[in-house]
């Protein structure tokens, strides 16, 4: 991408001054020096496009999957949605983000990350050349927790198997967590997202590389963490093109 297009998102992000200390292309050598040494110690299995690619939304088992969803009864969180939100983007994307669970606007819209954490997080995207729709968003729980109050165990195991399966089509070569709920969930761990972020992780019995970074909400609080999750971003960048 133009660089003068990634310093316009930058500042969307708020980061006016970003002075790349290391070429892209070095980020992207570490990236796939990285990948190859943890597949080259079976710690992650060397990814591998699959037949599944390209399958559209529209079509089984996908409309299975989001009518299922649609009617999921199995918390009491379906008591008060205005709608469920399935997840949204391109079913085939190499990225899959994870958020944490719908929020007044989504939860208004049926779609993940509309309000302006989704439009802080679309920059984020952007900054790296990637548009909304070029990846896949989903979250933890796909319906909103009344008020906005954290997801509670129950509901977020018996929202699992949605979220394990719709990675499942889709394959990701990489998946982002943003936030604590998301990283802790995925990873069953507490750790905090400060110290789990700037390190690739394993998902899941495909071993698919995991990273960590802050939640837009937070930077939206501390919009002085936009700096830590730009590096975050330039390594994923990495690993999408370098690996
Ligand atoms: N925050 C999330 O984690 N997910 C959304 O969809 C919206 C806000």
């Amino acid at each position: 991408m133009a660089s003068g297009h990634r310093q316009q998102y930058l500042d969307a992000m708020g980061i006016i001054r970003y002075v790349p200390r290391e070429p892209l292309a070095t980020k992207h050598a570490q990236a796939a020096a990285e990948i190859e040494e943890l597949v080259a110690t079976d710690q992650i299995a060397p990814y591998r496009e699959t037949g599944g690619a390209g399958v559209r939304e529209q079509q089984s088992p996908w409309d299975e999957l989001r009518a299922r969803v649609a009617s999921c009864t199995a918390c009491d969180l379906h008591a008060t949605r205005t709608h469920t939100v399935f997840g949204t983007g391109d079913t085939s994307a190499r990225l899959m983000i994870v958020g944490e669970a719908p929020g007044a606007d989504e939860d208004r819209q049926g779609e993940p990350f509309v309000g302006r954490a989704g439009q802080l997080l679309n920059a984020m995207l952007l900054a790296i050349g990637l548009p909304r729709d070029a990846v896949y968003i989903a979250n933890i729980l796909k319906c909103r927790p009344p008020g906005n109050r954290n997801p509670d165990a129950g509901e977020m195991s018996a929202c699992q198997p949605f979220l394990q399966q719709q990675m499942a089509l889709i394959n990701p070569q990489v998946l982002l967590a943003v936030g604590g709920v998301a990283a802790h969930s995925l990873l069953d761990t507490d750790e905090a997202v400060g110290r789990l972020r700037n390190r690739i992780h394993v998902y899941g019995e495909k071993r698919t590389p995991l990273l960590v970074t802050y939640h837009p909400a937070y930077l939206l609080r501390r919009p002085e963490e936009k700096a830590k999750v730009w590096q975050d971003l330039q390594k994923l960048h990495g690993m999408l093109h370098g690996g």
